[in-house]
């Protein structure tokens, strides 16, 4: 017989946390893996850097539920612990620790293996002030941003809008700018002007506008009966919070009344017209939205057209394939008459060129099989 002994191996980490600077209300991540047989258990612990401050285990859920810890035991360990919203109270040691040791949480027992210990320092620093401005004249935005705490060390800035980049330097001034060739109303959105320092420092501005509603069309067309479809976008910023469709010197349209639907998500809107009608429907729309800063709206006109005004395009197709056919029947009819006349009727000039023979063979057996006689 054999026993079989399991294989055990004392925790070690193959992954540790790493430490790091952070801003004020930024958020940090540290990560731990631990290998071992059993699979280790990990524990978060944090020692502050007041002098009278000791070691304290972190809970999910831990400073008015900032803290979140993801672990996975599967193969191995592995452990997140993630810190939203940071203060400089959370300044400090983080240690990641592992224990394998069945009795490691043991409260009377000591452990014969200690837990094994990795640490990181989180530094958090005061966010400083980026002041930010804006200015627009002769056709130009010119945005600009003033970090304010000298403390920084600047090795370059970058100018974003969204995820894209458009400009970069590597200078060290305080002051950065950026320039806009165009107006207000064409550049809307959120601008960031961003310090190379450590921890990197964002300045974050808006160029708000009212919305600059386009219609997808300006004018649509309809047949007798169809759904009308017609669509107001609005590229600008900030995004539309309500839109509201009417037609001239009448009530807003009120979704699901009549034969009116109104789709609106974000930017969009979409008014559909079910079953239209020529006299009752055809006219100026108007797509009104609405955004923190204001109004602003487009114009759509729709044209009913009576479903037999659709079929004259078809029934000018169809007359032109008529003539076409009949052009081309007539050509081949003078081009070929050999082929097409049996030969009974066979004008003079035709007969003429044909041989001999050929007139034989036309006409022979065609007289025969014509009588039901043997042909051969
Ligand atoms: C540590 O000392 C500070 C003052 O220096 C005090 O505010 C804090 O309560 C003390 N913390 C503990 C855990 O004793
Ligand atoms: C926890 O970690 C697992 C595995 O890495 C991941 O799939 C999951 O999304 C994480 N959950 C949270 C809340 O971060
Ligand atoms: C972040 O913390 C500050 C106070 O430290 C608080 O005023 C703010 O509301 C918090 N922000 C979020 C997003 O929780
Ligand atoms: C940037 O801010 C500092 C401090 O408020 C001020 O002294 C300086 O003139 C500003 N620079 C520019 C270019 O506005
Ligand atoms: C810019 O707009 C965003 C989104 O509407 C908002 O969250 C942010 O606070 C605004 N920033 C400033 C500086 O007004
Ligand atoms: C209009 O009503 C339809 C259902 O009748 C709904 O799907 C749609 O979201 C509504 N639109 C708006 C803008 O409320
Ligand atoms: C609306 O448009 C703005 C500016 O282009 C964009 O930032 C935002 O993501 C859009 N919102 C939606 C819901 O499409």
């Amino acid at each position: 017989h054999f026993a079989l002994i399991p294989l055990q191996l004392v925790a070690g980490f193959i992954k540790s946390p790493l430490s790091q600077k952070r801003l004020t209300q930024d958020s940090v991540e540290l990560y731990c893996e631990a290998i071992g047989n059993p699979i280790p258990e990990i524990q978060w612990w944090f020692e502050g850097n007041e002098p009278n401050e000791t070691y304290a285990q972190l809970w999910d859920g831990a400073r008015q539920d900032r803290v979140k810890i993801n672990a996975t035991y599967n193969l191995h360990s592995t452990s997140t612990i993630y810190i939203a919203n940071l203060t400089g109270d959370d300044s400090g040691t983080y240690e990641c620790r592992a224990s394998n040791d069945p009795d490691r949480n043991h409260l009377s027992k000591s452990p014969k293996v200690k837990w094994i210990r990795s640490q990181a320092n989180v530094f958090v620093i005061e966010r400083p002030d980026v002041q930010t401005g804006f200015s627009d004249s002769t056709g130009k935005l010119i945005l600009s941003c003033n970090l304010t705490d000298p403390a920084f060390a600047v090795e370059g800035h970058e100018w974003k809008h969204g995820d894209k980049i458009l400009q970069t330097d590597t200078e060290s001034s305080a002051f950065t700018s950026y320039i806009i060739e165009g107006k207000k109303e064409e550049h809307s959105g959120i601008y960031e002007c961003i310090y190379k320092t450590s921890p990197e420092i964002k300045g974050e501005m808006n160029i708000s506008v009212l919305p600059q509603v386009v219609a997808y069309k300006k004018s649509e067309h309809g047949n007798e009966g169809d759904t009308g479809v017609l669509t107001c976008k609005n590229p600008s910023f900030p995004p539309v919070s309500d839109w509201v469709w009417y037609r001239n010197d009448q009530e807003s349209i009120v979704n699901g009344s009549g034969r009116y639907i109104i789709k609106s998500s974000g930017n969009k809107t979409e008014l559909r017209i079910l079953k239209l009608n020529i006299e009752e429907d055809t006219g100026d729309y108007h797509c009104s939205a609405t955004n923190s800063f204001g109004k602003g709206e487009a114009t759509v006109n729709l044209r009913v057209r009576s479903r037999l005004a659709a079929l004259w395009p078809f029934l000018g197709i169809v007359a032109e394939v008529l003539v076409l056919v009949t052009i081309i029947f007539i050509y081949e009819k003078r081009r070929k008459p050999d082929e097409v006349l049996d030969g009974k009727v066979m004008p003079q000039t035709t007969r003429t060129r044909m041989s001999a023979r050929e007139t034989l063979t036309k006409q022979g057996p065609g007289e025969c099989c014509s009588r039901g006689q043997s042909c051969s």
